[in-house]
């Protein structure tokens, strides 16, 4: 499906509930760019750009990066772009309000998955750095143990999937980024979606994106 229209969206969500898994399918089935903060972070970190060496630090201990960094590197890289998907951005009020004065969000999509459930994925998930593709051996694994379907490449875990450093992650989560649901609830823009698995979340986000964007395209017809 070839987008015709200016759409806007935020993915939301616990470290962990999918959302980077849930935003490539979102990619690959709409075609909206995908903006992933963490994936930003972790190329200027694997590159040890001055940005990288400056947020390693945070980020390995599953704290949040200052919010000025983060609005003015994410508000530099949407400039330009008509239609996004951004993955991990906003995580505070602040930041919220920063995107806000900058341009409007259409829709923002938030996967509701339990803590418990959380943790136990975290320490299955291996990662292609310079994508940012994600697989789970338990879910979702390569067609080769260790390396990317696409670029044949090897896949890393996280230094901040460790138990303790998952803990402090969700701590974070919930007291500087739940307050960011109730921001956008207020406007009208958040669509809740529930569940353990995201094979099962899945098909409900692409409905409702289908919906979203036929209603979007009538509204300019
Ligand atoms: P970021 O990279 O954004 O990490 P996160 O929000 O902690 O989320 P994750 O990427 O860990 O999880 P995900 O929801 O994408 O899940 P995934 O699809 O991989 O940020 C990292 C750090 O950067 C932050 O902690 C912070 O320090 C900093 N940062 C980033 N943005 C910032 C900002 N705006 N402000 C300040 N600091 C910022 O799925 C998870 C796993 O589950 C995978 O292995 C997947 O395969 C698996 N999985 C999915 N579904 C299932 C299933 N049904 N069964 C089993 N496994 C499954
Ligand atoms: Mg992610």
């Amino acid at each position: 499906m070839a987008l015709n229209k200016i759409f806007r969206a935020v993915i939301m969500g616990p470290p962990g509930s999918g959302k980077g898994t849930v935003s490539a399918r979102i990619t690959k089935t709409f075609g909206l760019k995908h903006i992933s903060s963490g994936d930003i972070l972790r190329a200027n970190i694997n590159a040890k750009t001055e940005l990288g060496l400056l947020t390693k630090s945070c980020i390995d201990q599953g704290q949040l990066v200052p919010d000025d960094v983060m609005s003015r590197l994410i508000l530099s890289d949407l400039r330009g772009l008509d239609s996004w998907l951004l993955d991990g951005f906003p995580r505070t009020v602040s930041q919220a309000d920063a995107l806000d004065e900058a341009c409007s969000v259409d829709t923002v999509i938030n996967l509701n998955v339990p803590f418990q459930t959380i943790k136990q994925r975290l320490t299955s998930r291996w990662t292609h750095l310079p994508s940012g593709r994600v697989y789970n051996t338990d879910f979702n694994p390569p067609k080769v143990p260790g390396f990317d379907d696409v670029t044949g490449e090897p896949l890393v875990q996280r230094d901040d999937d460790t138990p303790e450093t998952v803990t402090r992650r969700l701590k974070a989560y919930e007291t500087q980024t739940e307050p960011v649901l109730e921001y956008y609830r207020s406007k009208g823009v958040l669509q809740t979606f529930s569940g353990t698995e995201t094979n099962k979340i899945w098909p409900h986000v692409e409905v409702f994106l289908h919906r979203k964007l036929s209603f979007v395209k009538e509204q300019v017809a």
